[in-house]
C-alpha cells in the first residue's frame, strides 16, 4: 500500500484543464447609466423608485458606475487573474421598449466590454435575463403573460447576432424562480406583485421563453457556441425522516427545482407539482400544445446557483411562523401551493444575509444533477455577504469570506473528485454592488467599492482567490 504524504492528502487539484475561474455580475446591479445612450426603465428602476420597496430607497441609477468605468474594472479581473467573466446584457439598453429593432449604442457598449475582456484573455459568459425586465411589457402584462416569451426570444437573437462573434457562452435566464416567484409572489422583488396563479403562469412562461430563446441562439451563433441556462435550485433538505417532512421536502423541490428541470430536460411538468398548484392555475390551458417540445431543446452546460441549503418540515399552517428560506420577509409567501410547509433555519454559522453555510448542499446538488441530467455543469453564482470593514491600512480583510469561498471550491472540488463534469467556478460578485431589495447594505464583492468615491479596492478574499486560480486550486 502507498502511503500519502499529509502534504500531498490537502493539496486539492482536480480542476481540469480550461476550468473557468471567475467571478459573476448582472447589468442593474452595477452598471448605473440608466438612462443613457437610449436606456428606458426596467421593472427595478420602476421597483427601486417605488418609496418602501428597497432598502434605504436605493437605487440602481449609477449603481458601481461600471458603464463608464468597464475598462478599469476588466483590468482589475485581468490582475486577479480571472479567466472568465459572467456578465448580464441589460434588455431595456438593447431593445428599450422590449420589441422592435436595437439601439446600437446599447450594443456598442457590450461589443467594448467584451473586445476588452477578450483583449485581456478573459471569456466572456453573457447571462441574457438578469431580471430586467423592459418596463414596457410589465405593463403589457409581464411574465405572466405568454407575450413576454415571444418578446424575450426576439432580444436573445437581437443580442446573439450581434454579439455572437465574441460571446461563446450563452446563458438564457437567471435564476428564474425569482423572477417569477419572488417577483410575482411575495413581491419582494421587481414588479411586486402578490398572485400565486400569476406566478405560476409567470415561471412556465419564463421556461418557454428560455426554450424559444434558445433556439434563436442556435439560429444565430456558431456551432460551438455553449448555451446554458442558470438556475438556483434549492437543496432541500426534510428535518427529520418523518413521512409529512418528507412531504413538504417534495413539494418543495417540485415548485422550487423540478419545476424547472422536469420541463427543460425531460419534457414534462410533473404529475405532483400539476396536483399540488391545480387550485392556483388550469396547467391544461396554460401549457399550449408544443411548448414543452420548444422548452427542452437540449443545452450544452447546467449552471448552478447555490447559496445555502433549505431545511424544511411540515406545519399545520406555515403561514404564521417565520420563513426562514433566506429570500426576505413577505407576508406572502414565494412558494406557490406550499401553505403547509415550515422553513428552519439551519444549525451552525450564517453571513450577513442570515444564510447558513453549508458547503455540502453545492457539492450534493452538483453530484446530484450530474447522475440525474449527465451534462457539463458551471457554477454560476456562489459567494457572501459579510459586514465588511475599512481598515486604517485601507484594507478589507475578510476572512470569512476567504474561508466561505475555499469551503465552496472544496465542494466543487468533491463533486469533480466523485465524477461530476464542473467546468467552471463563478465567485458572486466581482465588486459590492446594488444587492437588490436590500439596496447596498450587503456586500457580496470580492472587490470593495467605496460608495462615496467609487474607489474599487481588493479584499484580501479576492487577493486569496487570486492566488488559488494562479495554483490551479486549493493548496
Ligand atoms: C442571486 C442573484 C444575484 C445576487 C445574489 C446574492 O440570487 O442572482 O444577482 O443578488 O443572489
Amino acid at each position: 500500500m502507498t502511503t500519502i504524504s499529509p502534504d500531498l492528502r490537502t493539496v486539492r487539484r482536480p480542476f481540469p484543464p480550461g476550468f473557468a475561474w471567475g467571478a459573476a455580475t448582472a447589468a442593474y446591479q452595477i452598471e448605473g447609466a440608466h438612462a443613457e445612450d437610449g436606456r428606458t426603465p426596467s421593472i427595478w428602476d420602476t421597483f427601486s423608485h417605488t418609496p418602501g420597496k428597497v432598502a434605504n430607497g436605493d437605487t440602481g441609477d449609477t449603481a458601481v458606475d461600471h458603464y463608464h468605468r468597464f475598462r478599469e474594472d476588466v483590468r482589475m479581473m485581468a490582475d486577479l487573474g480571472l479567466t472568465s467573466y459572467r456578465f448580464s446584457l441589460s434588455w431595456p439598453r438593447i431593445q428599450p421598449t422590449g420589441r422592435g429593432p436595437a439601439v446600437e449604442r446599447g450594443l456598442d457598449f457590450y461589443r467594448a466590454l467584451t473586445d476588452e475582456l477578450l483583449a485581456n484573455g478573459i471569456t466572456p459568459a453573457a447571462t441574457l435575463y438578469h431580471w430586467d425586465l423592459p418596463q414596457e411589457l410589465e405593463d403589457a402584462g409581464g411574465w405572466p403573460q405568454r407575450e413576454t416569451a415571444y418578446r424575450f426570444a426576439e432580444y436573445a437573437a437581437i443580442a446573439a447576432e450581434a454579439l455572437g462573434d465574441r460571446i461563446g457562452t450563452w446563458i438564457t435566464l437567471n435564476e428564474p424562480w425569482c423572477s417569477a416567484y419572488l417577483g410575482y409572489a411575495s413581491g419582494v422583488h421587481a414588479p411586486g406583485r402578490t398572485d400565486p396563479g400569476d406566478s405560476l403562469r409567470a415561471a412556465h412562461h419564463l421556461n418557454l421563453g428560455h426554450g424559444l430563446a434558445v433556439g434563436a441562439l442556435r439560429a444565430a451563433l456558431p456551432a460551438t457556441a455553449q448555451v446554458a441556462v442558470s438556475l438556483n435550485l434549492h437543496a432541500v433538505r426534510p428535518h427529520s425522516s418523518h413521512p409529512d417532512d418528507l412531504d413538504a421536502a417534495r413539494r418543495i423541490e417540485a415548485v422550487g427545482n423540478r419545476v424547472w428541470t422536469s420541463p427543460i430536460f425531460k419534457g414534462r411538468y410533473d404529475d405532483d407539482l400539476i396536483a399540488d398548484t391545480a387550485h392556483l392555475v388550469d396547467w391544461d390551458t396554460l401549457v399550449q400544445p408544443g411548448d414543452l417540445a420548444e422548452i427542452s431543446r437540449p443545452l450544452d452546460l447546467l449552471g448552478l446557483n447555490y447559496y445555502n441549503p433549505t431545511l424544511v418540515s411540515s406545519a399545520e399552517n406555515a403561514k404564521n411562523l417565520p420563513r426562514h428560506d433566506g429570500h426576505g420577509d413577505s407576508s406572502h409567501s414565494p412558494w406557490p401551493g406550499a401553505d403547509d410547509v415550515a422553513f428552519h433555519l439551519a444549525p451552525g454559522e450564517v453571513t450577513a444575509m442570515n444564510w447558513p453555510i453549508d458547503p455540502t448542499g453545492l457539492s450534493d446538488s452538483l453530484i446530484a444533477l450530474h447522475r440525474e441530467f449527465g451534462l457539463p455543469l458551471l457554477v454560476t453564482e456562489n459567494g457572501a455577504a459579510f459586514e465588511d470593514t475599512v481598515s486604517e491600512d485601507g484594507t478589507v480583510h475578510d476572512p470569512e469570506r476567504t474561508a466561505y469561498i475555499k469551503g465552496h471550491l472544496g465542494a466543487v472540488a468533491d463533486a469533480i473528485t466523485a465524477g461530476a463534469d464542473v467546468r467552471g467556478y463563478y465567485c458572486w460578485s466581482l465588486m459590492d454592488n446594488f444587492e437588490w431589495a436590500y439596496g447596498y447594505e450587503k456586500r457580496f464583492g470580492l472587490v470593495h467599492v467605496d460608495y462615496d468615491t467609487l474607489v474599487r479596492t481588493p479584499k484580501t478574499s479576492a487577493r486569496w482567490y487570486s492566488e488559488a486560480i494562479r495554483r490551479g486550486g486549493l493548496a
